[in-house]
């Protein structure tokens, strides 16, 4: 981790005042995220990885004042243009876990401006994006302060960031398919940092439609913090680790085979497995609403009847994420708004780029 210490100048190359903007996509995960090392700072249980969504994305602006003197961290936050006080805790947060790999952010007084292209309230996952849109917003601090920063050592050490301010959001550094944690098959692959995924992948799974189905727009019961951490006394926790790692080696080879049906079988048993990791907590609790059920039967139903390649995912919450190529996506939209959209109350068209 050293690697990523900043090593202090005396004297800054910077403009004492100054903005930079950076636009992060959100991420929908393949193999699923869920259980972090005890007594760790964000260290993942089980390898994962997810296509990162054209569409869904952040636009952070993040901008600088040097202090007259260090004195703590000082920062205020706007989303879309409204002054957000409940969210300075958790930058703080953030802030306190990567000063020693960003020490001069001391030194500076922020304001935060984001915005979402997708409404706030949809009950689709933000703090991916956010965050690693802010990571990048701290890189572009950290190359100004040393123009001598490679561009691999800016993207490696804002997805490093970017993790310590939300897991997911380490893999939304960048966009395709991403892999964060480490994985005996997948080279390069590692608990600090998101990579870019580093093997042959079919053509079929660089055009892939994703149509999200927003069916609850509440905020979620339980935090994705809180449910990572019941996986620490799950039961069937260890299983679902060593499955998520099998997983893993399916998917490389099915990536590279182009088989859709095997890649939907997949995907659709993580779904699952996640929810299935929520429902036996302790506490238990339930993130499907019956209409997420309801859109799950009618995907397997008109998949039996037209063979078409529509498969689903979920991440933890009641929202559906349809996965088809993109060259069927005429027939899938036909589907979506004949027969799903009653049960939902939005739909965000988006793809994995
Ligand atoms: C279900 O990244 O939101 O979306 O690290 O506590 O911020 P924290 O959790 P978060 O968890 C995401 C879990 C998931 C699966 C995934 O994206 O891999």
């Amino acid at each position: 981790m050293d690697q990523f210490f900043y090593y202090r100048k005396k004297k800054y190359s910077i403009n004492s005042n100054g903005v930079f903007t950076k636009k992060s996509f959100s991420n929908i995960a393949l193999i699923k995220y869920w259980g972090k090392q005890k007594n760790r700072i964000q260290i993942p249980l089980n390898s994962s990885i997810s296509y990162s969504l054209e569409n869904v994305y952040t636009v952070t602006r993040l901008i600088y004042h040097l202090k007259e003197k260090k004195r703590n961290f000082s920062v205020r936050v706007f989303l879309s243009g409204k002054e957000k006080t409940s969210f300075i805790p958790k930058i703080l947060e953030f802030f306190h876990r990567i000063s020693f790999y960003c020490s001069y952010l001391r030194d500076f007084n922020f304001v935060i401006e984001t915005e979402n292209t997708f409404p706030h309230s949809s009950g689709i996952a933000s703090s991916a994006s956010s965050m690693s849109s802010l990571a990048l917003c701290i890189m572009e601090i950290e190359k100004k302060l040393v123009p001598s920063l490679k561009e691999d050592f800016f993207f490696k050490k804002a997805s490093f960031l970017a993790r310590l301010g939300s897991g997911s959001a380490c893999r939304s550094i960048y966009p395709g398919l991403v892999v964060w944690g480490g994985h005996k098959s997948i080279k390069g692959s590692n608990n600090l940092y998101a990579i870019p995924y580093p093997y042959q992948v079919h053509p079929i799974f660089t055009k892939m439609g994703d149509t999200i189905l927003v069916i609850d727009e509440t905020p979620k019961q339980i935090s994705s913090s809180k449910g990572h951490q019941l996986m620490n006394c799950n039961p069937y926790a260890k299983e679902r680790f060593k499955c998520a790692n099998k997983n893993m080696d399916r998917l490389i080879s099915i990536l590279k085979r182009g088989d859709l049906q095997d890649f939907g079988e997949l995907i659709e048993h993580e779904a699952l497995s996640l929810h299935a990791m929520i429902m036996t907590s302790s506490p238990y609790f339930l993130c499907m609403k019956p209409n997420t059920l309801n859109v799950l039967d009618k995907v397997w139903d008109f998949r039996k009847q037209s063979r078409k390649n529509i498969y689903f995912t979920l991440d933890a919450g009641a929202n559906v994420h349809l996965l088809y190529p993109l060259q069927e996506k005429k027939f899938i939209m036909k589907l979506i708004n004949n027969d799903l959209s009653s049960y939902c109350k939005k739909i965000i068209e988006s793809f994995c780029i």
